[in-house]
């Protein structure tokens, strides 16, 4: 597997197997030149023998400087749990830690039960809140847009 930083050309490509990955209809603005040309730091593609098996988005947050933000992760379903978003997750560690941040945050939905385990083993912890779904701790109306979020923190 090799792991580098996504580049403009590449949006494309990301634009075609996300839906595919996710199971459903997957757009996202992070999926374009310009978000690429300005977030290419933080922004990873793992590939084997030239294909695109996985990639990471996000970025280094403006308003808390000692803070990264992973936005998106996904991975072809073929390789899930073959430690691709290990792979992913301990690069984009590096590309922050590089940069001065020593705090990376993410969130995901709380049925995502898989997700939630990924990010427990890779050392996230679950921030408390005051509302629980299924047992967990998440975050009512995260986005302004009514979503349901567990918040994860990992200091590196
Ligand atoms: C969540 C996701 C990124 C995990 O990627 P992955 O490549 O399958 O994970 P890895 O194989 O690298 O696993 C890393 C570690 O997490 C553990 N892990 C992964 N999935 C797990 C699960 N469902 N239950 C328990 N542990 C799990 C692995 O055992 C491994 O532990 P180890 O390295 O200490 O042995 C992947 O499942 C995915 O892309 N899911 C769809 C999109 C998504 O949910 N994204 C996140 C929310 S936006």
């Amino acid at each position: 597997m090799n792991i580098r930083h996504i580049e403009p050309e590449d949006c494309k490509a990301i634009l075609e197997v996300a839906s595919n990955w996710w199971g459903s209809n997957y757009s996202s603005d992070m999926f374009s030149k310009w978000y690429i040309q300005h977030f290419r730091d933080t922004c990873l593609l793992a590939e084997e023998n030239g294909r695109m098996i996985g990639f990471i988005m996000g970025f280094l947050s403006q308003s808390k400087s000692d803070e990264a933000y992973i936005r998106i992760v996904m991975i072809d379903s073929v390789y899930l749990g073959k430690g691709v978003g290990r792979a992913l997750y301990e690069e984009f560690f590096k590309c922050v830690g590089v940069k001065g941040r020593n705090v990376v945050r993410c969130v995901t939905a709380p049925r995502k039960k898989d997700s939630v385990a990924f990010h427990t083993r890779m050392g996230f912890v679950i921030e408390p809140q005051k509302q629980e779904f299924e047992g967990l701790p998440v975050c009512v109306d995260y986005d302004g847009r009514d979503g349901v979020r567990v918040v994860f923190k990992k200091v590196l």
